[in-house]
């Protein structure tokens, strides 16, 4: 059965009787398919595409139609997982209008179910509008990407002697904040397990966490990092590898150009004899498809 918003909603109700809420992101039709076949409850078409499909340093240059592009891939590729699409970086602190139409063409064009943003108290008011309208929002706080620049790097929140925006105090109203300005669901980033169970246990809405602890009402991680596609680079405590599909598709890359070169690939049967055609064959969901036999 699809996941929803009320379901998210019914699962904060029913923890304890259910097993944490998965969520991971997806920036791709291929990719959605694979990982809503695997059972993740929420898809995140992130704006950390910025730095895993981009190669960019931050995810602050990503644009809304960047986003868009590829929330309307992932749409295609879940039919059980809740896709959220995230908001990128000033499509909605300039002002309520903005995030308006940025939110509704990735729900109305994107085919998302949410959108998410990062910040608390300072972006309530945009929140609360958002979801008068019908567009459902999840929160993210603590450790948030686009304000790399006020944190000095993306650093640990909310530690003891953390004051000002990135103190613990500040961290728990801002969870308050969303959740009373209507928002389904909060992402808790990078904060002592401690803090992250305090949210957790103060919200009547669910946190999903990266880097908060295994109290969180849900986990998330970026998919290029728990499959380990990443190589060489920084690797924050919390991450933890499930594959080494780097590894795998660099061995298989390497084997395919030493078949090409050695002239094994294409072998005999890889090859057409002079009477094979190509058929061109209905597929499921009408699409054309060659089938080359
Ligand atoms: O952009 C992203 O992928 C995210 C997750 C890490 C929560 O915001």
């Amino acid at each position: 059965m699809r996941v929803t918003v009320p379901t998210v909603q019914r699962w904060k109700v029913a923890r304890g009787e259910r097993a944490p809420i998965v969520m991971v992101t997806a920036y791709d039709y291929t990719f959605a398919k694979i990982a809503d076949n695997s059972g993740m409850d929420m898809l995140l078409v992130g704006d950390s595409l910025g730095m895993v499909i981009q190669g960019l340093s931050s995810t602050l240059p990503v644009t809304i139609d960047e986003i868009l592009y590829h929330t309307k891939c992932v749409s295609r590729g879940a039919s059980r997982a809740l896709v959220v699409a995230d908001m990128p970086f000033l499509s909605y602190q300039v002002s309520e209008e903005r995030a308006i139409e940025a939110a509704g063409r990735l729900i109305k064009e994107g085919g998302a179910a949410a959108v998410k943003v990062e910040g608390g108290e300072a972006i309530a008011h945009t929140v609360k509008r958002l979801v008068d309208l019908d567009i459902p929002v999840m929160g993210h706080i603590g450790m948030t990407p686009q304000s790399l620049h006020r944190m000095g790097g993306f650093k640990v929140q909310g530690a003891t002697d953390a004051v000002g925006a990135g103190s613990r105090e500040q961290i728990i109203r801002d969870a308050q904040a969303l959740e009373h300005a209507g928002a389904f669901c909060v992402v808790v980033e990078c904060v002592p397990q401690d803090l992250g169970a305090a949210i957790t246990k103060k919200l009547s809405i669910p946190t999903i966490g990266i880097g908060a602890g295994p109290e969180c009402d849900g986990q998330v991680l970026v998919s290029y990092d728990l499959l380990g596609l990443q190589s060489g680079e920084h690797r924050p405590k919390f991450l933890r590898q499930f594959a080494q599909l780097g590894e795998a598709a660099t061995k298989a890359l390497a084997e395919y150009g030493d078949e090409v070169r050695r002239g094994s690939f294409p072998s005999a049967s890889e090859c057409y004899g002079g009477t094979s055609q190509a058929r061109v064959e209905s597929a499921p969901r009408g699409k054309k498809t060659v089938s080359c036999s």
